[in-house]
């Protein structure tokens, strides 16, 4: 067993795509894997913690020993966060969130001949899960995001950071096919306060394993 650098901790865990109806038979998502969620899920119960995972609708096995916690929108996600942030040292945010959801969701199925053909959508801001657990004055646990950047990685990554209030962020280039959405491998920078630490490419369970022992260090000392 590796070490229990997480023993005693309860930590929560989003992980995947959310989704958002626009009618009884449509929605807005995108191409989350929930692949690198479920790895930290995996790697930090095996470090000893007490972990609650809510995954968006992905295909992937319970990792074992942790509790999972099932949800499709953002506004369920959020919800399901806020819960479990209640009674939780570590909040890891890998969840890829819709930031936008239908204004309104149809009670029907959208038709064609609507006449509104080339404007059928409108569009509202979703709430940030992350950065509304971090303004948290209390209960707030130790917060880390995950910043998927296709350009200028390490400085798109900084400003979230800041703006968000994280303890953490950890930055990978998804315009690499080698890493980031559905691939099994990751090449990922660790960024907080006191500077950035890039870390080999590896497998999405190895990576896993490494930044949770980097995480718990951190937020643990
Ligand atoms: O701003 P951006 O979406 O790139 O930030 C990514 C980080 O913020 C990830 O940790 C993601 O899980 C989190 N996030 C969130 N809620 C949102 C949008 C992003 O928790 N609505």
């Amino acid at each position: 067993a590796p070490a229990q650098v997480l023993q005693g901790k309860k930590v929560t865990i989003t992980a995947g795509p959310t989704r958002e109806a626009l009618d009884p038979v449509r929605y807005l998502s995108n191409h989350s894997s929930g692949k690198m969620g479920f790895a930290l899920a995996t790697a930090a119960a095996r470090a000893g913690a007490e972990v609650t995972l809510i995954a968006g609708p992905v295909r992937l096995a319970t990792p074992a020993g942790v509790a999972r916690v099932d949800v499709i929108s953002t506004n369920d996600m959020l919800a399901a966060v806020e819960r479990a942030a209640d009674d939780c040292d570590l909040f890891i945010a890998a969840a890829a969130v819709a930031d936008f959801r239908p204004a309104v969701v149809a009670s029907q199925k959208i038709k064609k001949q609507d006449g509104n053909d080339s404007d059928v959508l409108r569009l509202v801001k979703n709430p940030d899960i992350v950065a509304t657990i971090a303004a948290r004055q209390v209960k707030r646990p130790f917060v880390v995001g995950f910043a998927a950047e296709t350009e200028k990685v390490s400085e798109h990554a900084a400003g979230k950071l800041q703006r968000k209030n994280l303890d953490m962020i950890i930055a990978n280039d998804v315009s690499d096919p080698q890493s980031g959405f559905n691939s099994d491998h990751n090449q990922v920078t660790i960024i907080d306060k006191n500077g950035e630490l890039p870390l080999p490419a590896a497998l999405k369970t190895e990576l896993a394993a490494e930044l949770v022992t980097r995480i718990a260090e951190r937020a643990f000392p």
